[in-house]
């Protein structure tokens, strides 16, 4: 996709599509006010008869305004101009290019980066017009047999801004929006990919290939024989029921000097069935999004290698499959980590936390400056959170802040959860160190507070994105969360942003 700025009037622009918008009680968008002003007064008569509405998220297309350039005008609704936040604003957005997709449209001129969305600039306002057309834009058809031409004719984006200032901010809100389209992109097409091709090989293909051809990124594959070397065994006990081979996963992105890494952990279980302790079998496709963690990580490896961003990141990945099976785990085994504490299974469908804890004690080699987990991690969270934010756990107030204001900045926000040590209680166990599962009180927490005990040291944070990875019901699919935030964390650690 293209991107270019322009300051010049909306109706003197020859574009296959303009965007405007309408405020309740008829107030006019900056780039609504000029095509009134050059179509005579038409965009005020509809408002007025009603055939254009200021209802947020609604979106008339007109055509063949006299006095207007371009051939199109998209007309989106904008609500109450006091809430016409970023929210809002990608919601406007959305709602026109869904109508413009539907169209054969070559290319837009977005004039709603000229409105004031609460606070953010013309970086935020370029980067989530892109990001949001990224979204809308998603298809994904590589499983279909009849796979229709599903390529968009769109292939040019304009970005109206009130100044040259605002017009570098843009661009480069342009550019880094596209990186994380494509991070996204690469996070939903692996969620979305069906159990039986998205296994821990092809995870490990995937990495390897995003590696070919880049000097500052290097992927190596660690497999089962090293695993039992590293004293893997926690890690080892999740996949021991499949044939598919489990893979750790290691990528390193080296262009930050010698800044000590950021280490991004991210949860590949490919597909989970619960294992011994079975999961019921309503909605259980779904647990094939299981490895959206791996996904985001691996995403934002893209988006940050795509953008060159003066940095170091590590994404670890451990990828396995949890099955049932006679050689497979069964609760009241005990297994040592590779930190040497010993773990009782007492539910196999714990499964998440016990391939972490080993990826987490691996990436301590790296002496991390930060290390973050991205994990599918709890029903508990999804009850406690909602599908709206992701759950944050970490005992670092700085860090943890750091990565609320993150979430905020990128509109993919994070909430946090206690995480102090009463809860260490629940995970007692009468035979090993500790338990794999600490009850249902909490669970979003108890969870946290098992991977805790393997972060001695380390300055980390835990990121449950269980509620927030994908979407169920008509829509189901991946959404490519958290790479916005995460991108946004790299970028603010490594003053890439304005
Ligand atoms: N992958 C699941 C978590 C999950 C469940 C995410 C449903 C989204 C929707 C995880 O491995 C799991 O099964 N967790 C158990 C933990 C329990 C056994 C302590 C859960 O949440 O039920
Ligand atoms: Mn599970
Ligand atoms: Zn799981």
């Amino acid at each position: 996709m293209d991107y270019f700025t322009t300051t010049s009037n909306a109706a003197k622009r020859a574009t296959d599509c303009v965007i405007v918008g309408v405020y309740d009680r008829g107030k006019l968008s900056a780039g609504a006010s000029e095509i009134d002003t050059a179509s005579n007064g038409e965009l005020r008569r509809l408002v007025k008869s009603g055939d254009v509405s200021s209802r947020s998220g609604r979106c008339v297309l007109l055509t063949n305004l006299n006095g207007v350039k371009a051939a199109r005008v998209a007309v989106v609704g904008l609500g109450k101009p006091d809430d016409f936040d970023i929210h809002a604003f990608c919601r406007a957005v959305a709602a026109a290019l869904s109508t413009v997709s539907e169209s054969k449209c070559k290319d837009v001129l977005n004039t709603l980066t000229l409105e004031g969305a609460g606070d953010a600039g013309a970086y935020y306002l370029a980067r989530q017009t892109v990001q949001t057309i990224g979204d809308v834009l998603y298809r994904f058809t590589e499983m279909k047999s009849k796979r229709k031409d599903s390529r968009m004719p769109l292939g040019k984006v304009g970005l109206s801004v009130a100044s040259r200032g605002d017009a570098a901010k843009a661009m480069l809100g342009a550019k880094h929006g596209d990186a994380i389209v494509e991070g996204m992109s690469l996070a939903k097409d692996l969620g979305n990919l069906p159990p039986n091709v998205c296994t821990p090989t092809y995870l490990a293909r995937t990495a390897q290939k995003l590696a070919k051809g880049n000097g500052k990124l290097t992927t190596r594959i660690v497999n089962e024989t090293d695993m039992k070397r590293l004293g893997m065994h926690s890690l080892l006990s999740v996949t021991a029921g499949t044939n598919e081979p489990a893979k750790l996963i290691v990528m390193q992105y080296k262009n930050g000097g010698k800044s000590k890494p950021i280490v991004l952990v991210g949860k590949g279980v490919t597909f989970d069935s619960g294992g011994i302790s079975l999961k019921p079998g309503p909605a259980m496709d779904e647990m094939k999004f299981d490895m959206c963690g791996a996904a985001s990580v691996i995403g934002t490896m893209a988006t940050v290698a795509a953008l060159k961003l003066p940095v170091n990141l590590n994404v670890v990945v451990p990828a396995v499959e949890n099955l049932p099976g006679s050689k497979a785990t069964v609760p009241g085994d005990i297994f040592k980590s590779m930190s040497g504490q010993t773990i009782e299974i007492l539910n196999t469908d714990a499964e998440g936390r016990l391939i972490l804890c080993d990826a987490l004690t691996y990436s301590r080699r790296f002496k991390p400056d930060t290390i973050i987990d991205v994990a599918t991690l709890t029903g508990a969270c999804v009850i406690a959170l909602g599908k709206h934010h992701t759950g944050l756990m970490s005992h670092d107030d700085a860090l943890a802040d750091e990565i609320v204001e993150a979430g905020v900045n990128a509109s993919d926000r994070a909430w946090r959860l206690p995480l102090s040590d009463e809860y260490a209680e629940q995970l007692k166990s009468n035979f090993a160190d500790f338990a794999n599962v600490g009850g249902r009180d909490g669970g979003a927490i108890t969870a946290g507070c098992f991977l805790s005990k393997f972060t001695d040291g380390l300055k980390w944070a835990h990121l449950d994105i269980a509620g927030t990875a994908w979407k169920s019901g008509q829509k189901k699919g991946a959404t490519g969360r958290p790479v916005p935030m995460l991108s946004e964390f790299v970028m603010s650690r490594c003053n890439a942003l304005p």
